[in-house]
Parts: C-alpha cells; structure tokens; sequence
C-alpha cells in the first residue's frame, strides 16, 4: 500500500449528512474509506473509457438452461473468445435456471463485446457486468 496523504474537503453540511447516511448504510465505519472506495471507483470508470485499455471485469448472467441450445450457444460464445476469458462458475438456482459468472481479462472494448454477445444472447435474461481494473 503506498503512503497515506491527509487532504481536506470542503463540503456543505446537508451533502455531507446524505453522505454519511449512505455509508453507514453500506457498512462503512471509516468516511476516508468510503472515499478513497469512490475515487477508486471512479478511476475504473475512467480506464474503461480507453478502448484500449488493459482491464478486468467480472460478467453475471441468469439463464434458463432447458431453452433450445442455449447453454451450447453461451458455451461457444465463451470458447471463441478463450483467451479473455479466465473462468466461469456455474450455480444450478433450481430445476430451470442457472447463474453463472464469468472472469474476463482484456481491453475494455474486448470485454464490452463479449459482454454484449453473451448478455444479448436469446434466453438471457439479463446480464451484470461489473467493471474492475488490474491496478487500481
Ligand atoms: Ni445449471
């Protein structure tokens, strides 16, 4: 970890209150650590703005798996694109449905098509893709 710098912040009273709600809300007990995870936060969102970045992503989908070859479909879609893709873990949520999330390493605009691909797929209902950084 590098060396803690303090800084100060100006901020309105009311701003400051609402702040504090959501933290406690979230669990945190320290503001500097609410706020570094913010700045973090935004940093990550800030790579991913550069296609061409070098960045890692976490994507989570539900599917029906007895729905017409898509779980070969979201098999394939994984295999041609092997080399971004880390690993998956697959969660039988009941007799239909299956959740499972896949560990991407890649550019931005890698990961965002195979995201997209997968997420767009017929019979996924939805997916989350979660934006993370390699160093941030
Ligand atoms: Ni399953």
């Amino acid at each position: 970890m590098s060396q803690l710098t303090r800084t100060a912040l100006a901020i309105d009273r009311e701003l400051l209150e609402k702040f504090d709600g959501w933290m406690a809300g979230r669990g945190y007990t320290n503001r500097s650590e609410a706020v570094r995870d913010l700045i973090r936060s935004a940093l990550v969102e800030a790579e991913w703005e550069d296609p061409a970045a070098e960045v890692m992503a976490t994507l989570s989908i539900v599917y029906d798996h007895e729905r017409h070859e898509l779980a070969q479909q979201l098999t394939q879609l994984q295999h041609a694109d092997h080399h971004a893709i880390l690993c998956s873990q697959h969660v039988h949520i009941d007799d239909h449905n299956c959740l499972e999330a896949i560990i991407m390493q890649g550019t931005a605009a890698q990961l965002r098509r195979i995201a997209d691909a997968i997420t767009s797929t017929r019979g996924v209902r939805g997916g989350k893709l979660t934006l993370l950084s390699r160093s941030i």
